[in-house]
């Protein structure tokens, strides 16, 4: 199975059909799902922000999202997110799939490994985000003319404000391309649960400090608006093109079984 981590501006699933609304229950709480089907194979939609994006990306329950999905037996997660760009080459209104990450949170719960009866685990990270599925991403983009960059740093940020522009020219020298608010722990969970992850980021604006105007949710927003068509066709087009159950190693990046972890 596949699943659909919408994130800002990317709400709506009515590309799937037969769509029921599913409550999946964690040890790490419940989550809301919705499951539908795209072309005879089987699709969940999660909003990442919730209902009407109510919950901000430092309070996003991450590890109830992933155990939620995984329970659902989701092997493949595509998500999205809206982001800032550090990188004139990354322009407002671009695809760019992320290929590493710099980590800047300050307050999340980043693993399902915490000790006592889960034990502790140091998962592999070297390529956080599933080359079978960038690669099938980037394919599906290049034969749509969408413009995409194949590759980019996603610097996460704990938020919910924006940043400043001394941390964001601290970022562009640490190499950093993007900027956002919930790329991790989001693609280290669903490593460590054994699932392919990859992030499709539409650029929505210039960083702080390049852009010539402050920052605004609304300006988010409204790119991700004028986007959403796009971003809606690659993801069908994706979801049509991958084989959903081929073997990748991702599944096998570390050898703990989670089923028991997980059980709500
Ligand atoms: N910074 C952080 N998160 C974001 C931005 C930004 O400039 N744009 C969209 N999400």
């Amino acid at each position: 199975m596949l699943a659909i981590i919408g994130g800002t501006g990317v709400y709506d699933p009515s590309m799937l059909s037969d769509i029921k609304d599913i409550d999946v229950r964690t040890v790490y709480g419940d989550v809301e799902v919705k499951v539908g089907k795209f072309k005879d194979k089987e699709v969940v939609f999660m909003n990442r922000h919730g209902k009407g994006h109510s919950i901000p990306p430092h309070l996003v329950n991450y590890r109830a999202n992933i155990a939620g999905l995984k329970k659902l037996g989701v092997k493949n997660i595509l998500a999205t997110a809206a982001v800032g760009s550090l990188n004139p080459n990354m322009k407002p209104g671009e695809f760019v799939l992320v290929d590493q990450f710099l980590d800047f949170t300050k307050n999340r719960k980043h693993t399902f490994f915490e000790g006592g009866k889960n034990g502790v685990v140091h998962v592999d990270v070297t390529e956080p985000y599933c080359k079978r599925l960038r690669s099938v991403i980037a394919k599906c983009a290049n034969e749509m003319n969408l413009p995409i960059h194949e590759g980019g740093v996603y610097v996460t940020t704990e938020g919910p404000r924006y940043e400043t522009p001394a941390e964001i020219r601290m970022f562009r020298q640490l190499g950093g391309d993007l900027v956002g608010m919930t790329g991790v722990p989001e693609v280290v969970l669903a490593r460590e649960a054994g699932m392919c992850y990859a992030s499709i980021c539409m650029v929505t604006n210039q960083a702080a400090g390049i852009s010539p105007t402050p920052l605004t949710h609304q300006e988010v927003l409204d790119v991700m608006a004028q986007n959403s068509k796009k971003m809606r066709e690659l993801l069908m087009k994706v979801i049509e093109s991958l084989s959903f159950d081929e073997d990748c190693g991702c599944r096998n990046a570390i050898d703990v079984p989670m089923d028991k972890l997980i059980e709500g």
